[in-house]
């Protein structure tokens, strides 16, 4: 009997004190390491809609390369063309999605600003070729659309101020919303290409559609909370749960594809990319924890470190308790 209690002492502290510490100091590590990309701040988030005068008219030939031809999946099809003007794509799009351009009038302004911000990098005829003909430091910008430009520039991925990083990182824009449509305006007036600016109308958005179709398109990168996470190659997917990643911004990141992440095309709706928005703006950027704590969002592996990490705890505490009684 006198034996038992060191005994027993002896096995909990072998069987829960050592693998409990261990992952205590593992699920730690993990938090840490975590934490910092699951930061939510800023102002909610405002749909901009751009308004352009409503004109009818031929479109001119309009440049659809790398998009596919598919019926409602982000770029025009006949009867989604709303207006155009002078040869001059205006909107396009369905209940879901309205895709519009910048006017024409527009892309004076624009080609000041890119004179002055852009062309150091991507050449004076935005096509990554300087003027002795040598390749820029930044890449061809001519037929990529507005919506690829409008995305780089409000995100403040562009102007670029660290060349040498592998991945442009988001930062507080440079140029206003206003001129980032104008210097859309004047690339996209040397080669016209489509997608345009997308302006996702929420308000019929089917929220558990976008959830599933969440986990099945973005999770992989994105993680399920949206909280990001490292890829390959020192880049990473960045938190979805930041407010400052506007509707609009989600909508374009999914036509355009930025970087290493992929286009959203010819697999996903205007009705399906509006639902993905509506989810990630008022679901991920807003969670609402009716569990308890929400452990800042982490995701499971590491929130189930942190139920490792209390009740493994717990025990270890017991054991001290029991073995030191007598
Ligand atoms: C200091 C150099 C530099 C300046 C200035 C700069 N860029 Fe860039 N830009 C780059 C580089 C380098 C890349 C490729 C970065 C990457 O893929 O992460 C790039 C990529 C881009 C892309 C993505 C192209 C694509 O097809 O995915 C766009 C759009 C863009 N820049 C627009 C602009 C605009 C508009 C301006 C001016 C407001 C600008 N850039 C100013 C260097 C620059
Ligand atoms: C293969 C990995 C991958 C997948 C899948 C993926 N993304 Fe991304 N995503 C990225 C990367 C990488 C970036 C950063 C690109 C850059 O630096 O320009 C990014 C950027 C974004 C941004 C811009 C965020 C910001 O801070 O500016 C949004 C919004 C976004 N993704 C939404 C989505 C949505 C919605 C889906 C699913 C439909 C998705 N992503 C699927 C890798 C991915």
């Amino acid at each position: 009997m006198s034996g038992a209690r060191p005994q027993l002492r002896r096995t909990l502290c072998t069987k829960f004190l050592l693998p409990g510490g261990l992952l205590a100091i593992a699920a730690l590590g993990t938090l840490a390491l975590v934490f910092p990309g699951a930061a939510a701040q800023g102002a909610t988030p405002v749909v901009q809609a751009v308004h352009l005068s409503a004109s009818s008219g031929s479109c001119g030939s309009l440049n659809l390369k790398g998009v596919s031809d598919v019926f409602n999946t982000g770029n025009p099809f006949k009867s989604s063309i709303v207006s155009c003007s002078g040869g001059h794509l205006l909107h396009y799009g369905d209940k879901a999605i309205t895709y519009a351009n910048p006017p024409a009038s527009s892309v004076a302004a624009g080609k000041l600003l890119f004179d002055q911000t852009c062309s150091s990098c991507h050449g004076s005829e935005a096509n990554g070729v300087s003027p002795s003909g040598q390749a820029t430091i930044g890449p061809n910008l001519q037929g990529v659309g507005t919506a690829t430009i409008d995305f780089w520039v409000t995100t403040g991925r562009m102007p670029a101020t660290d060349i040498a990083a592998v991945e442009a990182e988001r930062k507080p824009p440079r140029l206003t919303d206003a001129q980032a449509l104008e210097v859309a305006a004047y690339i996209n007036s040397l080669d016209p290409a489509v997608p345009a600016v997308p302006t996702p109308n929420l308000k019929g958005a089917d929220v558990a559609d976008g959830a599933s179709l969440f986990a099945l398109n973005c999770a992989a990168c994105h993680t399920i909370t949206g909280a990001g996470d490292a890829l390959a190659f020192g880049t990473n997917a960045p938190s979805l749960q930041n407010r400052q990643v506007t509707p609009q911004q989600v909508a374009e990141a999914m036509r355009i594809g930025p970087a290493n992440m992929p286009r959203f095309s010819g697999n996903l709706t205007d009705a399906q990319v509006r639902d993905v928005v509506a989810y990630v703006t008022e679901y991920i950027q807003h969670p609402t924890n009716p569990g308890g704590a929400g452990l800042g969002g982490v995701g499971p592996v590491a929130e189930g470190f942190v139920a490792l990490l209390i009740g493994v705890g717990g025990l270890a505490l017991i054991c001290f308790w029991i073995g030191d009684r007598s």
